[in-house]
């Protein structure tokens, strides 16, 4: 049974939020709170696995409740119901929910977003990724950001120039989203000033995908360490992103699939910069771990924090609600054997991505996994595409 905090000033949503879940087989327990003083009060004699609060109230916003909950209760999941409105302005400001649900919305939203909570605690079997999960500082929020640029992606006036002007608002994803259309892998070098002329050139999936990983990149704040730069990581993301889209056009995979896998590419190891920014100390010593032994870093990060970086953005990514391949993607990127998926698959693509295009990954190729699913005979053809697009690179 799991906890929940429904923090709401509109009394009628009040009894609507407990009166749906109290028939909900016994997975929820709700607590209401009209107010955000009210729910401070309720937090400090009980502790509860998530807080739902409405975003305009009288007295503390919603904003402001769950900024606190953030500093004092770390490990409650955050969810903030709002307007579209409200959503940019959150976006824009403060870093303090883990999941929005857009208001209006259906019941059917909330409970399925509850049940996605339930379901990933059920994922978090392993209880050493459950106390890792516990012990971050802050699990990036979700970029509302992205929600916007969906809804406007899937709008009938949706324009290039409304989306550009989307991600104008936030200087951090223009920056990237500049930097990566003026990078050697789109071929531009150094041409693109303006986001518009960024997300034509990019095209609109790209776009999306971008925005997320730009967005979960720039919330954190690393400091520098031996053998880790987030540039470098950046740029290692983007070329795996890159190969995987390949892989799956020559596979001749549908374009929502090759989609996913490149969202998976820039996604697949945001969970290195997750861990450097909450858990620094223990970190670096995951580094000097792997540098020393010579091991891969997911094994010193199974050392030091008894989970990996893998597992531990899948978990986040799940929380978000991303389509179940790209969690799967990211949770199984070193090790596809362990997944339900027994064919070619976006999964395969970034496993296979992550050791062609890095010299460092080159030893984690699963070559009995390839062969289980009938892809084996495949991995020629993937290897010279990635040597093209090195060559790409290089040339540009
Ligand atoms: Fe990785
Ligand atoms: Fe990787």
């Amino acid at each position: 049974m799991k906890r929940i905090l429904f923090v709401e000033d509109n009394e009628v949503m009040r009894e609507l939020y407990a009166a749906m879940l109290s028939r909900d087989e016994d997975h929820w327990e709700a607590t209401v709170a009209p107010d955000g003083e009210t729910a401070l009060t309720l937090l400090q004699s009980s502790t509860f696995d998530v807080v739902a609060s409405d975003m305009q109230m009288p007295g503390i916003s919603g904003i402001e409740l769950l900024t606190e909950v953030r500093k004092l209760y770390p490990h409650s999941t955050r969810i903030i119901l709002s307007g579209i409105s409200d959503q940019a302005e959150a976006a824009n400001s403060l870093n303090c929910t883990h999941l929005f649900i857009p208001k209006p919305f259906e019941l059917k939203t909330l409970k399925s977003a509850l049940a996605r909570i339930y379901s990933l605690d059920a994922y978090l079997k392993d209880e050493k990724l459950r106390s890792l999960v516990g012990r971050m500082r802050t699990l990036p929020s979700f970029p509302a950001i992205y929600l916007e640029i969906l809804k406007e992606i899937d709008s009938p006036n949706s324009s290039i120039e409304t989306i550009a002007h989307i991600i104008a608002k936030d200087p951090g994803i223009t920056a990237k989203m500049l930097q990566v259309t003026n990078s050697a892998a789109f071929g531009l070098a150094g041409s693109i000033s303006d986001p518009a002329h960024a997300v034509q050139h990019l095209g609109l999936s790209a776009v999306r995908s971008l925005t997320l990983s730009a967005q979960v990149y720039s919330s954190l704040n690393c400091r520098p360490m031996q053998n880790f730069s987030p540039d470098d990581l950046w740029g290692h993301l983007l070329r795996c992103a890159n190969l995987a889209r390949r892989i799956m056009v020559c596979e001749g995979s549908e374009t929502s699939e090759t989609e996913d896998a490149f969202t998976a590419g820039m996604l697949h190891d945001m969970g290195e910069i997750m861990l450097a920014d909450s858990l620094p100390d223990e970190f670096e010593q995951a580094l000097k771990l792997a540098e020393r032994e010579k091991i891969p870093l997911r094994e010193a990060e199974i050392k030091v924090f008894g989970a990996t970086h893998a597992g531990l953005a899948a978990y986040l990514f799940g929380l978000w609600g991303l389509p179940a391949p790209i969690v799967e993607a990211v949770a199984f990127h070193h090790t596809p054997e362990k997944s339900d998926l027994k064919q070619f698959s976006p999964l395969t693509a970034i496993h296979v991505a992550n050791a062609l295009c890095d010299e460092d990954e080159a030893g984690n190729l699963n070559l009995d996994y390839l062969k289980k699913i009938g892809a084996l005979d495949q991995l020629d053809v993937w290897k010279a595409i990635a040597v093209e697009s090195q060559i790409e690179l290089a040339d540009n």
